[in-house]
């Protein structure tokens, strides 16, 4: 190495450190031995090392919003069987662009066990993540506990203006434990603090006609659904069970005692 160059090392390491952005340091000296093989620009080179830091720290930022959003498992639309689902592939792929996260449209997931609805939940929770939006996940039965404990510690605006400031949150399994009067009005509270502010995810195995008796009154519920369905995506899976399939068995109410090990 020239001393020249090697003084520009010793100028850009202390760069490097300055901005945080210890990675520049790296592809400044691999890019500049393309750059000089295939003749760039100046501004060719600037631009491909600053892409590389802003692609870094995109991926570095998805994967802790990621991390944070509480998924349980980890699930991609990539994996997904669409050919199990095929009425839902164009609506799924175009809620994969992020784009309704941006108009603060909902998205209800409806259909029986095992159809594919937490996992197309979490995946599209991770797209979100990664058009760099904030996620939440949890059960309906989570969500009332959490906002049940700030209720009860007198901070319920304080939460719901918290959650507000998140992207997108998911309430997985509405319909299987049915609420009390106050989970039901709680709940209520959640989602028309986010109507038209931001989105929600919800999954259920029961049509609407059926949210009355888990929200334990018809009125909160037909008021609940109207918000959630007025900007929305419905997505309706159908047939039989992805966790049984191959096990020869077609109906599940009589198979109930067999299947609690199918999980996965
Ligand atoms: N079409 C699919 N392609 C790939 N995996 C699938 C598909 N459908 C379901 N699965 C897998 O089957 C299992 C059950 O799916 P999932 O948990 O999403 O069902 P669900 O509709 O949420 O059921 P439940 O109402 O019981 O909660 C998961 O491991 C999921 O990844
Ligand atoms: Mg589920």
């Amino acid at each position: 190495m020239t001393p020249r160059a090697d003084e520009a090392t010793k100028r850009l390491t202390w760069l490097a450190g300055a901005l945080r952005a210890p990675r520049i340091l790296e592809s400044a000296g691999r890019l500049a031995d393309q750059a000089r093989d295939a003749g760039w620009s100046f501004e060719d080179y600037l631009a491909a090392v600053l892409e590389r830091e802003v692609s870094a720290r995109e991926a570095s930022g998805a994967d802790l919003r990621i991390r944070a959003a509480g998924f349980g498992v980890r699930k991609t639309l990539e994996d997904f069987d669409f050919a199990a689902q095929p009425a839902v592939r164009g609506q799924t792929a175009a809620l994969a662009s992020g784009g309704f996260l941006l108009e603060a449209r909902n998205v209800v997931l409806l259909g029986p066990p095992g159809t594919g609805k937490t996992h197309l939940a979490i995946g599209l929770g991770v797209k979100a993540a990664q058009h760099g939006h904030r996620v939440l996940f949890a059960t309906a039965t989570g969500w009332v506990a959490r906002l049940t404990d700030a209720h009860r510690a007198g901070r319920l605006p304080a939460e719901l203006a918290k959650l507000r400031r998140y992207g997108l949150i998911i309430v997985d399994e509405v319909g299987y434990l049915p609420f009390e009067r106050d989970a039901a009005n709680l709940f209520f509270q959640l989602v028309s603090s986010r109507y038209e502010h931001a989105s929600l995810i919800l999954t259920s195995n029961l049509p609407f006609s059926g949210w009355g008796s888990v929200f334990g009154d018809q009125t909160v519920a037909a008021a609940m659904i109207d918000r959630i369905v007025h900007h929305a995506d419905v997505l309706t899976l159908k047939g039989a069970s992805y966790r049984l399939r191959n096990r020869g068995i077609d109906t599940l109410p009589s198979v109930r005692t067999t299947t609690d090990h199918t999980e996965g």
